[in-house]
């Protein structure tokens, strides 16, 4: 996670809160044991709130209730969250009851056990491609979770073409103005309460032209490789 390109962005978030007087605590989901959810629903029907799993996540659960911010950092691996990711938020039905309501936005979702109260969540993620439409999964995703949790959600940090970013770092580009704006943007939420929007876009901001992207890459690549056309598929 350390050497990733998602960690980059997320750990200058991270520092502006940190600044600005937020208590951060990391949860790798990776490196928990996470058993898979069965969708027995005991958690509601038999022992409510306690699910069957004896496993890393009740003690996350815990935190998760606790917590201001939640703050849900993945890169895209198949249009949304990675797979170690969803086997961890699979997991929250615990916080929930199986009884319906109706939020304020009109919509049907489940009512909180009495321990979650309405606080936020916050998206950072990095996806390989270069336009910003690959997050419009992941993001829905992330709504859809803030508001199964009953939390606001409070915006995304998003770098498109995020294999760019450490490339260009590496050699000697200035992409500084990324990472300070994801810095800002994690001070702005804990002082303010709300991010910008002009913050969050400057974390977006198209590093290159989408054609200078794929050159870039490509020739990344050939030299990695060494192409050989009817090798590696693409080359040449
Ligand atoms: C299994 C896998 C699936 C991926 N799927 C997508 C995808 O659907 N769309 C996309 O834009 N990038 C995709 N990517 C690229 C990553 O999102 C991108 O390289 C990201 O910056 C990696 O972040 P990390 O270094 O923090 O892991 C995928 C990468 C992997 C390994």
């Amino acid at each position: 996670m350390e050497r990733g390109n998602t960690f980059l962005l997320l750990e200058r978030f991270l520092a502006g809160a940190v600044d600005a007087g937020a208590t951060v605590e990391r949860v790798a989901a990776y490196a928990l044991h996470v058993e898979q959810c069965e969708a027995r629903m005991r958690c509601w029907y038999s022992t409510p709130g306690v699910c069957i799993h004896k496993d890393d996540v009740s003690d996350v659960l815990d935190r998760l209730s606790v917590a201001d911010v939640l703050v849900l950092s993945s890169p895209v691996h198949v249009g949304g969250m990675t797979g170690g990711m969803v086997r961890l938020m699979e997991r929250v039905m615990p916080l929930l009851s199986p009884y319906f309501e109706v939020g304020e936005d009109g919509r049907t979702r489940h009512v909180l056990s009495p321990h979650s109260e309405k606080r936020m969540v916050v998206l950072v993620s990095t996806c390989g491609y270069y336009e910003e439409e690959a997050f419009e999964p992941i993001v829905c995703q992330a709504k859809d979770l803030g508001r199964s949790l009953g939390r606001r959600f409070a915006g995304a940090l998003l770098r498109p073409h995020g294999l760019a970013l450490r490339f260009m770092q590496a050699r000697g580009y200035d992409v500084d103005d990324v990472l300070q704006a994801a810095e800002n943007a994690g001070r702005e939420l804990v002082r303010d309460g709300a991010m910008k929007e002009s913050t969050l876009a400057a974390v977006r901001r198209p590093l290159m032209s989408r054609d200078e992207f794929v050159d870039m890459m490509n020739s990344a690549f050939d030299r990695r490789l060494g192409c050989q056309p009817g090798h590696t598929p693409g080359c040449g």
